[in-house]
């Protein structure tokens, strides 16, 4: 039985693999209309959720399968003081397949550890989150054909972001990758990425604190929310939240074919006259989420079209 709980849980074939089935979803989706008849998805969010969890229920429901779980922790019983481990044990009886976010680190890891289906790690507090991996992954192949040779720069929370670090795990495994790291200094990325990831494979990188020094060189550029619900203090927050505002002046140095990324839920960090902009693909990596998340249930139910 596989989880997916870092995204270097799949190989780097696995990965290719999936975004291959999400694109062959995507162009013929009546052959995996029925792929999981018969089959159930739980969605255990301890977190609050739009489109993680809906996308998974979307998924799921466009296999033919069907859906049940939570999306408020205070709805279950973990607000009775269930251990995480009994919960999943508990829902693993119910189950086929269990995607689950929860704000403590790790929480996915130890559930998979007990439960008798496997575990989908949708988000563990600032940790990790594989499928929104997935899905950026996808996005990328689908706009520039390829994963290799892209100067990619990831701005705004570093530290707290947890798709960040699942996409920069991910991306160290392609070629000719260059990082650029755009963050104020209380929010760089932290050092245990570098440390595991990037200097060990000598990946070249360089953090910046401002974006538009970086703008001109960039492929891809993934934005993010500063995340909120991470912060000890409200007044470091307010400090932060605003601290980089992508605008139609501000890519006016970007490449032409530049793509902007970012994992939504959006605040301030994007105005909303980029979104007509040809080069903003945060909308459509929301539809590819659902698809490479159907490629990723049907791998590890090891189901066929
Ligand atoms: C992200 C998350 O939950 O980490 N959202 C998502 O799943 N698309 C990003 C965020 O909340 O900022």
């Amino acid at each position: 039985m596989r989880h997916l709980i870092d995204i270097q849980d799949l190989s780097v074939e696995e990965v290719d693999e999936l975004i291959h089935t999400a694109e062959d979803i995507i162009e013929n989706p009546e052959k995996y209309a029925e792929a999981c008849r018969g089959r159930k998805l739980a969605t255990l969010f301890f977190e609050p959720s739009t489109r993680t969890r809906l996308s998974f229920e979307a998924a799921m429901l466009d296999l033919g399968g069907r859906t049940l779980g939570f999306s408020d922790a205070a709805t279950s019983s973990a607000s009775k003081g269930e251990t995480v481990g009994d919960t999943v044990q508990v829902v693993s009886c119910y189950a086929d397949i269990i995607a689950m976010r929860h704000p403590k680190e790790g929480a996915p890891f130890a559930a998979a550890q007990v439960s008798r289906v496997p575990i989908i790690n949708a988000g563990d507090g600032g940790h990790n989150h594989p499928t929104q991996t997935l899905t950026d992954l996808l996005t990328i192949h689908r706009e520039r054909g390829d994963l290799n040779n892209l100067t990619i720069g990831f701005c705004g929370d570093l530290k707290f972001g947890r798709t960040v670090h699942s996409l920069v795990s991910a991306l160290s495994r392609y070629t000719g990758i260059q990082f650029i790291f755009i963050a104020p200094n209380e929010l760089r990325i932290p050092d245990y990425v570098k440390e595991n990831t990037l200097d060990p494979l000598h990946l070249p990188y360089r953090e910046v604190e401002s974006m538009e020094e970086a703008m001109p060189e960039l492929d891809v550029l993934y934005m993010t929310r500063v995340q909120k619900e991470r912060f000890f203090n409200e007044a470091d927050y307010l400090r932060l939240r605003d601290t980089y505002i992508l605008d139609p002046a501000k890519l006016a140095a970007a490449k032409p074919e530049m793509r902007i990324l970012h994992p939504l839920p959006r605040v301030n960090e994007i105005t909303v006259d980029v979104d007509k902009d040809p080069r903003a693909c945060y909308f459509k990596q929301v539809a590819n989420g659902k698809f490479i998340r159907m490629a990723l249930i049907m791998k590890l139910l090891e189901v066929h079209a």
